[in-house]
């Protein structure tokens, strides 16, 4: 029987990883990086959609680097706010569907209750502009495409906030973390997962349900919360709470980014679990392979 093709970029991400293996049983996963398929470059990216001809795009790289992009802003608009309409145009010629991922920095982190999908955007740094303009592009195609929100990811893999945590952990008696900034923790295998199980039910069901979501953990934690979670009840080291004044960075992040997820858990019928759950999860399980 044919299978289809699924393109995924960003395979060596923390979502993008875990995704290349958990979508194989679901068609030919062509698994594409940096080096395979630059973002940043338009063009690869049409050759890359009419070469391979996937029926199913999950576009998981992007350009993560927060801070770094207040000083490379053409970059990440360029990987994030142009590369994903690309996609989208050319899912639209091919009749394909596009997952993509977006971020909770396209919010301004004023509000003290979860984000609805239709809240009003306020993106309060580059990064967070460059993600909301690809949501932009792609909503201007009309491609079959489903946009994910998420927040705060993490996993074994790559550069993170629980890879920080455990690598200063093991040299320093006390961590100074931020506990004003709200949000939810992420594993990433819980995300890829989830985006497994949905595209799982067949491809002409994704295509019925496309949209923006907000794809997340339930809960909520602080920088604080989550790195004494991260290192867990054992006196040393002391993780002593901070103020974002305290911690200045090149990118101002929102104070508030924590995505509700009822629109999704209706259309698709399932919740994720409790960050908490998650990150044990994380933390008991076999290691991630490099
Ligand atoms: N990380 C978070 O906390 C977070 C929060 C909310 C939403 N998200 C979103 O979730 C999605 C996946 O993020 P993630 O956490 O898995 O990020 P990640 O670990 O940084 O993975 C992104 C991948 O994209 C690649 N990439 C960057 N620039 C590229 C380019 N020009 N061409 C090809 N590949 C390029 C990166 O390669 P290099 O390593 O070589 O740069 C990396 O492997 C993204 O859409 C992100 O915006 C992430």
């Amino acid at each position: 029987m044919h299978r289809a093709a699924i393109l995924v970029t960003g395979a060596q991400g923390q979502i993008g990883f875990e995704l290349a293996r958990l979508l194989s049983p679901y068609g030919d996963v062509i698994a594409t990086d940096r080096a395979t398929l630059d973002l940043a470059d338009p063009d690869a990216i049409v050759a890359a959609m009419r070469g391979v001809k996937p029926a199913l795009i999950v576009n998981a790289g992007a350009y993560t680097a927060v801070d770094r992009a207040e000083t490379e802003p053409a970059l990440a608009h360029a990987v994030n706010g142009r590369a994903p309409g690309i996609f989208a145009e050319e899912a639209k010629r091919l009749d394909a569907t596009l997952i993509h991922f977006s971020t909770d920095y396209v919010f301004d982190g004023t509000r003290t209750a979860p984000y609805p999908e239709d809240a009003p955007t306020g993106p309060q740094n580059v990064y967070g502009a460059s993600k909301l303009e690809g949501e932009r592009a792609i909503a201007a195609a009309g491609a079959h495409a489903l946009v994910l929100r998420t927040s705060w990811v993490y996993g074994l893999r790559g550069r993170n906030f629980l890879l920080t945590i455990r690598r200063l952990a093991a040299e320093r008696d006390e961590l100074t973390v931020v506990a004003d900034q709200f949000g939810v923790p992420n594993w990433s295998h819980t995300l890829a997962e989830a985006t497994a199980r949905i595209v799982g039910a067949g491809l002409p069901a994704l295509a019925a349900r496309c949209g923006l979501y907000h794809l997340s953990c339930t809960g909520k934690a602080t920088w604080h919360e989550f790195a004494q979670a991260i290192v867990g009840p054992a006196p040393r080291p002391r993780i002593i709470p901070i103020a974002t004044a305290d911690y200045p960075t090149p990118a101002r992040r929102p104070a508030y980014g924590v995505l509700g997820t009822a629109r999704f858990e209706a259309t698709f019928g399932f919740a994720l679990p409790d960050w908490r759950d998650a990150l044990a999860n994380c933390l008991g399980g076999p290691a991630e392979t490099t």
